[in-house]
């Protein structure tokens, strides 16, 4: 695996890449990978000639209240995963090189970055926008890659491919879960072994919220209700939104069917974890 940390050593080898008309999968990441990223690489070996992994912890997608600079960065461990899933480049960059003085223009998604978690992470997505634009302008992907477990990203990425013509096919792929069904996040290593049993209880509301809905309940006030109340009994949870949301824009539903995404956040202990499910 190649190492690239500068923007000229990137733009050069994948110009190279599209001259030999090699197929580029990119996998976008802030690293302390897990299976979850994993997936997506083998999504990409699968499909692609080339598969691009970066690894960036990117500052303008976190408010200055978030976890930035304790935000887990095990580099070694992640160049040894990326070597053994034969991944060819790996982009890392510091933060001068993508954010060098001076640097002041934004990609601002107008209503998707104020609703759910943009309402609750004000900024958020512009920077997540802005640093995947800017990637995808280093890498030049065919293919991009993303968890639907940040399934607001995922549709924050696709508006932006569709409104900016951005020559690169998206693909959304199904969140990873440790067995007993927590959403693999870098962020699970916060948790301690009473939070990270806690923190299941996300999952089992959101089951319980599909369940009601396939047994036909339509009645959105009741069905977060139930699942709140399911959240009641863990103490360490601290529910930011449970939301039931269409799959193709997010607005808000107001009767629940089959085309809904639910979506959940919360706080466990100080970790924030988010996770959804699709009905
Ligand atoms: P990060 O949290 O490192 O996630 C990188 C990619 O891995 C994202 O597309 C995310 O949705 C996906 N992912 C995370 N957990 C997953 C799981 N359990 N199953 C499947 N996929 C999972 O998301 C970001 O970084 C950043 O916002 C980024 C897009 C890199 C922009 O900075």
């Amino acid at each position: 695996m190649k190492i690239i940390a500068s923007v000229q050593g990137m733009q050069k080898i994948t110009s190279d890449l599209h001259k030999k008309s090699k197929t580029i999968g990119f996998i976008p990441t802030m690293g302390a990978l897990h299976k979850g990223h994993l997936k997506l690489i083998s999504e990409s070996k699968k499909n692609n000639d080339i598969t691009v992994v970066s690894i960036f912890v990117n500052p303008a997608q976190f408010s200055p209240t978030e976890d930035l600079a304790r935000y887990p960065r095990p580099l070694e461990h992640d160049k040894k995963l990326l070597e053994q899933e034969k991944v060819d480049y790996l982009f890392h960059p510091n933060v001068k090189t993508m954010y060098p003085n001076g640097f002041q223009t934004y990609v601002t998604p107008n209503n998707l970055s104020n609703i759910l978690e943009g309402k609750s992470r004000p900024g958020h997505f512009a920077g997540v926008a802005t640093i995947v634009l800017k990637l995808f302008n280093l890498v030049n992907p065919t293919n991009a890659y993303f968890g639907q477990k940040d399934f607001q990203q995922c549709i924050v990425i696709k508006q932006m491919v569709r409104d900016l013509n951005l020559p690169v096919k998206i693909n959304i792929v199904p969140t990873v879960r440790d067995k007993d069904g927590l959403a693999l996040s870098s962020r699970n290593v916060f948790l301690s072994s009473q939070e990270r049993l806690q923190a299941l209880s996300l999952y089992q509301s959101l089951l319980l919220g599909k369940k009601l809905i396939l047994a036909g309940n339509k009645n959105v006030k009741k069905i977060k209700a139930e699942m709140n109340n399911y959240l009641q009994k863990y103490k360490l949870i601290r529910l930011d939104y449970i939301e039931i949301c269409n799959i193709e824009d997010l607005s808000i539903v107001k009767v629940a069917s089959k085309k809904a995404v639910i979506l959940i956040t919360a706080f466990v202990g100080k970790t924030r974890l988010i996770d959804n499910i699709i009905i």
